[in-house]
């Protein structure tokens, strides 16, 4: 057995859990540290510095990644505002954000007092990279719970499971999970940014109850994230991919979704599950997005890659393809509306209105 798995098994022993914790962090460290070694060029579509993190069980997390070229810069400020930027958290509209929030801070007293803390972990998020769903409060919506699956998902947690929540940013799902009575000690949450996971102790203040872990610095197309001696390999029962697939290049994804595949455990009723903004057009639609982090071509320019929103069908075929000659598997994808009339920024739904944009949840499960 891995030494790094072995210690968090046993959920609830806290000593066990610190010793997970210490490792994740020596892990992250590491990482950070190899990772600007091989100084990729990464979409920072940010200037700003980032924000003064408060001391966290990931302190790595306070240096700044190197700056990307400026070719590599996708969208300034301004143009990001204007399309993405929803001044007020839009709390009413979904209940289960503020019952979360409630949950792990029964100390913030009024609706005031919480919008001011949303807002301020908000602004420092948005800081750190110019996220759609980061301006608009998207991580509000909860994917997981969008899904079917989602109270099967609970209970293989309770029964001692393992899920992997990759791109997690600041650890909504996992937190929701929680909420609902899964143990956190199942929940391993990991991102290529590592500057989120200080916001998210801010917000939950759960760095000393929190039994799970804290994976940052992790890029899902780094071979030695998921190669034969990493200690991700075959360890998840559940990867749960929260609208992440669609930062890709279509040519990319179903080596994306491979990769993803060797860190699950190679038996029946392992799934990898998520979200991503698709499309009600049959054949998929390709569309240059400003938020896809821009790829070299074969020229060496640096150019934005095609943004494809899913159909039912390329969602399909896309995991299909992922896995073609891997054994039997299953695989679902599901629409649900999105009404653009009620967009939050003008400029949003004119950047989407030829898109017929859907809700897709997808799933695919080793039978
Ligand atoms: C659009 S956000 C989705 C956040 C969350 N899963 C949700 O459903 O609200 C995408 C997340 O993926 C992370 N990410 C982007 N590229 C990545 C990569 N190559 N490897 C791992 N994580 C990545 C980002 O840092 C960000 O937190």
């Amino acid at each position: 057995m891995d030494p790094l798995v072995q210690p968090i098994q046993p959920a609830g022993n806290a000593a066990l859990a610190r010793i997970s914790k210490l490792l994740a962090l020596i892990y992250n460290y590491i990482r950070r540290l190899v990772r600007s070694k091989k100084a990729k060029p990464v979409a920072m579509a940010s200037s700003t510095p980032a924000p003064t993190a408060a001391p966290t069980i990931a302190p790595a997390s306070t240096s700044t990644p190197p700056a990307a070229p400026v070719k590599a810069r996708i969208i300034d400020e301004q143009t990001a505002r204007l399309k993405y930027w929803v001044e007020e958290p839009p709390i009413n509209d979904h209940p289960s954000a503020e019952a979360l929030i409630k949950y792990f801070r029964p100390d913030i007293k009024d609706r005031d007092a919480m919008i001011r803390v949303l807002k301020d972990i908000r602004l420092k998020a948005w800081q750190i990279k110019y996220y759609p769903c980061v301006g608009q409060w998207l991580f509000f919506k909860f994917g997981m719970t969008e899904h079917s699956t989602y109270p099967e998902i609970v209970d293989r947690l309770k029964q001692g499971q393992r899920i992997l929540d990759m791109g997690c940013f600041m650890g909504f799902d996992g937190r929701k999970l929680v909420a609902d009575g899964a143990p956190s000690s199942g929940i391993t949450n990991m991102d290529l940014e590592d500057r989120w996971f200080p916001l998210s102790f801010d917000l939950f203040r759960d760095e000393n109850t929190f039994e799970g872990e804290f994976f940052g610095g992790c890029d899902i197309t780094d071979e030695d994230l998921f190669g034969e001696d990493s200690i991700h390999r075959g360890r998840y029962d559940m990867i749960y991919i929260g609208y992440f697939i669609h930062l890709f290049p279509p040519s990319q994804q179903p080596k994306i979704l491979n990769n993803l595949v060797q860190m699950l455990k190679p038996k029946t009723g392992s799934m990898i599950f998520g979200n991503t903004s698709g499309t009600a057009k049959p054949s998929g639609y390709l569309m240059k997005a400003d938020f896809a982090a821009p790829t070299k071509n074969e020229r060496g320019e640096w150019v934005r890659p095609d943004f494809l929103f899913h159909s039912t069908k390329t969602i399909v075929d896309l995991m299909a393809t992922s896995v073609k000659g891997d054994g039997e598997w299953d695989f679902v994808g599901e629409q649900s509306a999105i009404n653009l009339d009620l967009s939050p920024t003008k400029a949003y739904a004119e950047h989407f209105k030829d898109v017929e944009l859907v809700n897709m949840n997808f799933c695919m499960r080793r039978m």
